[in-house]
């Protein structure tokens, strides 16, 4: 088939990639030349493991990009992978996105009307309505926005040019940072929300070489529904965590291991051994944000959903426990303290909520002098923080540093010991479960 992917940025480009991949004809919009450019150049725009050696080997013959919305009726389907920024209330701005609903409308209206070669100038060159279909996470009641938008792109009521150019869907997507490609490649679920049959089938025509390949359970719904599918999901994960981070800090002040606990726990197959690592919680750009989005949209609708707010209460809550676990080791004023990991997980280099950022403004509000240290994000972190000392590596990091906070579990951070013996007076403090308790170091697990 033919797709047209709007907006690349993480979910746009891996899915973009990933269906040139398959076997598709990917045309990937983005209204960023700069983007653009690298993507027709073979490159990726962001770091994702695989991502860069699918877009080398498809681009300029399967994936190609352009800034141009025209390239949509020419493809048989179309994705919106746009951003959707969060209001200060935490619900959803769907702006950007009912701008490019509206664009690719407009692309295809547009289309309808240029007199065909041997027709009469009116004949819609597809038979059956466009499918516009949202990847982008947006709540059930914005859907509604966003085929208004989709209306008004194709003109009026988007009945009225006989058959309906173009029609909603949605086809949310559960991949993960960090292991985008490969989670492309082997889901647990595909969603798909239409309200056609027509829109179905495309979507089941696009996904069937998955779908042969991995015997992937399909999942077929309304719009909304599919939507509620992904909030619920990504709610139900953040929540778990948070509930474990609970049980885990009431594990710490009675002196047990979270961990050791949740390692038994998970041996029910009800609560499943995964999502179980307590610690400093969770960040991202999905589900602080999801979250979210799904509590401002649950209150506008009139219901409050107390365990949801509890989670982010929970959530906030660790990057201060770590530090106090901090304070009653080391008075870090006028103290050199080194943050290890500035991603908000292990694999990416995206620090978009991460725990990292309260950490380093905790520290400095009691007058550290806060050194960072992360694999690959410190260039996404030097935009959050421009005037942070960064290090090449951890050992620059831990020398003559009075302490260690270890935020995001990257491997390395599990050897690192002759660095640590280096420092003077080794303090470590771990929000991940990921540097070993041992001799000659003072060492306090979040919930362990
Ligand atoms: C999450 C979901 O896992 C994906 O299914 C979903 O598609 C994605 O959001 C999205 O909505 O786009 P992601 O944010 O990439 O994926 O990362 P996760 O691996 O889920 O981790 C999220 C956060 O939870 C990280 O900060 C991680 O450190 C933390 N976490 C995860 C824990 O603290 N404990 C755990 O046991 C697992």
């Amino acid at each position: 088939m033919h797709v047209t992917v709007v907006g690349s940025g993480y979910v746009g480009t891996t899915l973009a990639a990933s269906l040139a991949d398959l076997g598709h004809t990917v045309t990937a919009i983005d209204i960023d030349e700069e983007v653009v450019e690298t993507l027709n150049a073979g490159a990726a725009p962001i770091h994702e493991p695989g991502l860069e050696e699918l877009i080398a080997e498809h681009a300029g013959d399967r994936l190609s990009a352009t800034t141009d919305y025209a390239a949509i009726p020419d493809s048989d389907l179309t994705f919106l992978a746009v951003q959707t920024p969060s209001t200060p209330d935490g619900s959803l701005d769907p702006t950007a996105l009912a701008a490019a609903t509206e664009m690719a409308g407009a692309a295809l209206a547009a289309d309808v009307d240029e007199p065909v070669a041997d027709g009469d100038g009116t004949t819609p060159t597809d038979p059956v309505p466009h499918p516009v279909v949202v990847k982008s996470t947006v709540t059930p009641p914005a859907l509604a926005t966003l085929r208004g938008a989709l209306a008004d792109g194709v003109g009026g009521d988007g009945s009225s040019a006989g058959p309906a150019i173009a029609e909603l869907a949605t086809n949310p997507e559960f991949l993960r940072e960090g292991t985008a490609v490969s989670d492309f490649r082997d889901p647990d679920k595909l969603v798909f929300g239409t309200d056609s049959a027509s829109a179905l089938d495309r979507l089941e025509e696009l996904y069937a070489p998955l779908v042969a390949e991995t015997d992937v359970p399909v999942v077929r719904t309304d719009p909304e529904t599919a939507m509620m599918i992904k909030y619920a999901n990504n709610a139900f994960l953040a929540a778990k965590i948070s509930l474990v981070n609970d049980l885990g800090n009431a594990c710490k002040e009675f002196g047990l291991d979270a961990y050791e606990v949740m390692d038994a726990i998970g041996l029910d197959d009800r609560i499943s051994e995964r999502f179980l690592r307590s610690g400093v919680g969770w960040g991202g750009s999905c589900f602080p944000k999801d979250v979210d989005a799904l509590r401002a949209a649950s209150r506008t609708a009139g219901y409050d959903p107390a365990l949801l707010n509890a989670a982010v209460e929970v959530n906030d809550r660790q990057p201060e426990r770590l530090l106090e676990l901090l304070d009653a080791h080391v008075d870090v004023a006028n103290e050199r303290v080194a943050v290890l990991g500035l991603a908000f997980k292990p694999g990416t280099d995206d620090v978009r909520n991460s725990r990292a950022i309260p950490v380093i403004e905790g520290l400095r509000e009691r007058g550290a002098d806060v050194v960072g240290y992360d694999p690959v994000a410190t260039e996404t972190m030097r935009e959050r923080f421009p005037d942070l000392e960064y290090a090449a590596d951890a050992a620059a990091a831990l020398a003559d540093a009075a302490a260690a906070i270890v935020v995001t579990d990257w491997d390395e951070f599990a050897t690192l010991d002759a660095e640590f013996d280096a420092m003077a007076d080794p303090v470590v403090i771990d929000g991940r479960r990921i540097v070993e308790r041992r001799e000659g170091l003072t060492y306090e697990g979040l919930t362990w």
